[in-house]
């Protein structure tokens, strides 16, 4: 090593130490390296899903739907399909479902563009209804590739079938919501469907609760690692 380059590592080891020395104990260009990866595996990701073929959906679609809030988000919520709404924009949950969710989010105390939002399906499925077990299949390794580029400290699933194309499992959502579940090894929750909320208002009594399991989540992985760091 070179007498210049020696003083050049002393010199970084000296700011390490001092910023060590002032708590701090991530350096934000390791993150801000991280969230640019992430961005741009996802604008990868969504390019590959604007030219998607895999099932007729595509045919009558405005827009992709993938997704809205950071590819740094600690929580993602999984909805169903886009709607008329989501369609047009391009972006999901923005009609009145996405109005809800926005307030269920507010009332958790964080804002739509601190968490990440998609669905299982990236095209709407005709007059809405719900999506074929093919087009949950032919759509689904978008979502996994989305869940594994994020990597979030929580997921919520919206409704019977995010949870049940997460989860393999469908049991009902009144029995599975609620309940932490996992999906590769990230706790899962799922509940209702804002959607169903609007039609059954009684039931945002219980959904509360789910969020506030969700909420209960988050804290306990950031009480983790501020007990590491
Ligand atoms: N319902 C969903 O499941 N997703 C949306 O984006 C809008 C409504």
């Amino acid at each position: 090593m070179t007498q210049e380059r020696r003083r050049l590592a002393r010199a970084l080891r000296q700011h390490v130490e001092s910023l060590r020395a002032a708590g701090v104990s991530v350096l934000p260009l390791r993150r801000a390296a991280a969230d640019d990866e992430r961005t741009g595996r996802l604008a990868a990701l969504a390019r590959e899903v604007a030219a998607c073929r895999r099932c007729p959906l595509y045919r009558g679609r405005t827009h992709a739907v993938i997704s809205d809030g950071t590819p740094a988000a600690r929580l993602v919520f999984v909805g169903e399909a886009p709607g008329r709404d989501e369609d047009l924009a391009g972006v999901p949950f923005v009609g009145a479902a996405g109005q809800l969710l926005t307030k269920m989010i507010t009332a958790m105390g964080l804002a739509r563009k601190d968490v990440y939002i998609c669905n299982v399906l990236k095209d709407r499925p005709p007059q809405n209804r719900t999506p074929l077990p093919e087009e949950v299949e032919a759509c689904l390794p978008f979502l996994e590739a989305q869940l594994e580029i994020v990597r979030p400290q929580v997921i919520c699933a919206l409704g019977a079938v995010a949870t049940k194309a997460l989860l393999g499992q469908s049991l009902g959502l009144m029995k599975m919501r609620g309940q932490v579940r996992e999906w590769r090894g990230i706790p899962l929750v799922p509940t209702f469907h804002p959607a169903y909320l609007l039609r059954n208002p009684p039931a945002k009594r219980q959904a509360w609760e789910d969020l506030k399991l969700v909420k209960k989540l988050l804290s306990a992985v950031r009480g983790q690692q501020s007990g590491v760091r």
